[in-house]
């Protein structure tokens, strides 16, 4: 029997026009343009301003780019995975509230929680359905509105976070393309580095957590950074090696987005030259699980068939991990 792997075929993205500049926030917080350059490599976000909007209203463009360019009917998707920390509700799941709004009266779908390593786990999930044979067509998509649960009078957070979508389209490949491997890690003991302090069952939303900003993203930077340096490269390393590769077989490293500093460790790390490397953090900041998917639209067109990429995350959970895949188109 053939063996089938699961092959992106398509990348949508979609980011909000207003911008948050450095210079935006150095009139909110005490903070200035240089230290955020220096210390973070952001210079500006994208924010959904509008009213009554929220992470579908960014996921949705980012899917109907996906149909258009694939010329798709929204009934042939099977299945849509959301990977988010910021739903449009608790409940009911966004990607319900997507297939609606696409019209992907066929599929099923659900939300997958990981943070910033969110559409990593959920782009594994999605390919073991394609791997199966279970499934055609499946949507993966990272969207994250962080400006809902970021507090703009915390400097140590705000200057990070921006609004975004990300897509993908998974189909089954016989040629070996696709996703090749990938190392997938959680280890929830680091939750109190990086968390939301209320909304959650243990501590529901009451007055008093709403008068102490418990509903915002709450981040101790240093820790998480220290963290990340190391889970980031430690599992792209472990990657290259068990799937015996150098630096010098990947075209490209997709890496998240939350730190260039964190970024420039793990390429090091990997014995990739800069010019290897995807970065776009200092248009759209951290774009939580939006991240690599918005590197894949920002760069599609320099990716050729057959080239070895590898995305790699590190987030709030903690949640990390890495994944090998060979460019399908
Ligand atoms: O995406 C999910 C995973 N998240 C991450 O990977 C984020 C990892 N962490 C980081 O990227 C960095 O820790 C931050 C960018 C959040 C902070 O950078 P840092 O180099 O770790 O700064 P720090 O917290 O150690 O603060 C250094 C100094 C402090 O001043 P003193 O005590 O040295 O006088 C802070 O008070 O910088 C000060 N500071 C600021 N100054 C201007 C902290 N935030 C700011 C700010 N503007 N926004």
């Amino acid at each position: 029997m053939t063996k089938i792997t699961a092959a992106i075929t398509a990348v949508g993205g979609y980011v909000p026009e207003t911008k948050l500049t450095n210079f935006d926030l150095e009139k909110m917080v005490e903070t200035n343009d240089e230290w955020i350059r220096s210390r973070t490599g952001i210079s500006e976000r994208r924010i959904l301003k509008e009213p009554g909007k929220g992470s579908s209203d960014m996921a949705v463009p980012a899917i109907e780019e996906i149909l258009r360019k694939k010329n798709l009917d929204p009934k042939e998707i099977d299945c849509i995975i959301c990977a988010t920390v910021t739903p449009d509700m608790v409940f009911p799941a966004t990607a319900n509230i997507i297939a609606d709004k696409i019209g992907a009266t066929n599929a099923w779908g659900y939300d997958l929680s990981a943070a910033c390593s969110g559409f990593l786990f959920a782009l594994s999930s999605g390919a073991m359905y394609i791997e199966s044979g279970r499934f055609k067509k499946v949507l993966v998509v990272g969207v994250d509105k962080m400006s809902a649960i970021v507090d703009y009078t915390d400097r140590a957070t705000c200057i990070i976070f921006g609004d975004g979508a990300g897509a993908v389209l998974l189909e089954p490949s016989t040629d070996g393309l696709g996703i090749q491997d990938s190392i997938l890690k959680s280890d929830g003991s680091g939750r109190p580095y990086l968390h939301m302090k209320a909304g959650g069952s243990v501590k529901p939303a009451t007055a008093e957590t709403v008068a102490a900003r418990e509903h915002f993203a709450y981040q101790e930077g240093q820790a998480v950074f220290k963290f990340a340096v190391k889970g980031m490269a430690d599992v792209s390393a472990e990657l290259l090696e068990r799937n015996n590769l150098t630096g010098d077989d990947i075209a490209w490293l997709v890496p998240h987005q939350a730190n260039l500093r964190i970024i420039d460790a793990t390429a090091n790390r990997m014995g990739l030259a800069k010019e290897k490397v995807m970065i776009n953090i200092q248009k759209y900041g951290n774009t939580t699980a939006a991240t690599l998917p918005l590197c894949l639209w920002d760069w599609e067109n320099q990716l050729k068939k057959g080239d070895k990429i590898v995305l790699a995350a590190f987030g709030g959970g903690f949640t990390w991990g890495a994944t090998l895949i060979t460019w399908a188109y």
